[in-house]
């Protein structure tokens, strides 16, 4: 008598266990389930965004520093476009650093940080840059 209740419990004790670890394998699954959605925008601009941050980088303060074809204070902008290429990535990189300053990738003379810079003008300026080749 004694023995079938022990067995009884362990039956028992085995049933809710497994019972308790299906629902966490149920709960993990559905976690992974919820994948977030990322949008990929576009690497290419259009004619007319290009245009733009053409015109941005002679309102801004930018060619007082940068050339299209030669080295000034900054980096040649064609050779900007020759080390990065035009995706998505580089644009936000880029705006990054041209909205903190930044050093030490093309020399020791650091880049003034352009925190006033609307980020959306920056970025179209940056398109421009990268599809100077
Ligand atoms: C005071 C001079 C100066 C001004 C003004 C300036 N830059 Fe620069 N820029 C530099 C220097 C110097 C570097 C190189 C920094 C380095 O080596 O990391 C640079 C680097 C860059 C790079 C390449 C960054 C990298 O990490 O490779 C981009 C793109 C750029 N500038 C865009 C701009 C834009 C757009 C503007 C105007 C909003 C601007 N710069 C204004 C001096 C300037």
């Amino acid at each position: 008598m004694k023995r079938i209740t022990i067995l009884t419990t362990l039956v028992v004790a085995m049933f809710a266990v497994s019972t308790s670890f299906a629902q966490t394998t149920v709960k993990t699954t559905k976690k992974t389930t919820v994948v977030k959605k990322t949008t990929v925008s576009s690497a290419k601009p259009s004619a007319a965004t290009l245009e733009e941050g053409k015109q941005l980088l002679a309102k801004n303060d930018c060619l007082s520093c940068h050339k299209v074809d030669v080295k000034l204070v900054g980096p040649a902008y064609k050779d900007v476009a020759k080390k990065y290429p035009a995706t998505a990535a580089n644009y936000d990189l880029l705006s990054k650093k041209v909205i903190a300053g930044g050093s030490g990738v093309w020399g020791e003379v650091p880049m003034a940080p352009h925190p006033s810079v609307p980020p959306a003008d920056v970025k179209k300026m940056i398109q421009y840059i990268l599809s100077l080749k």
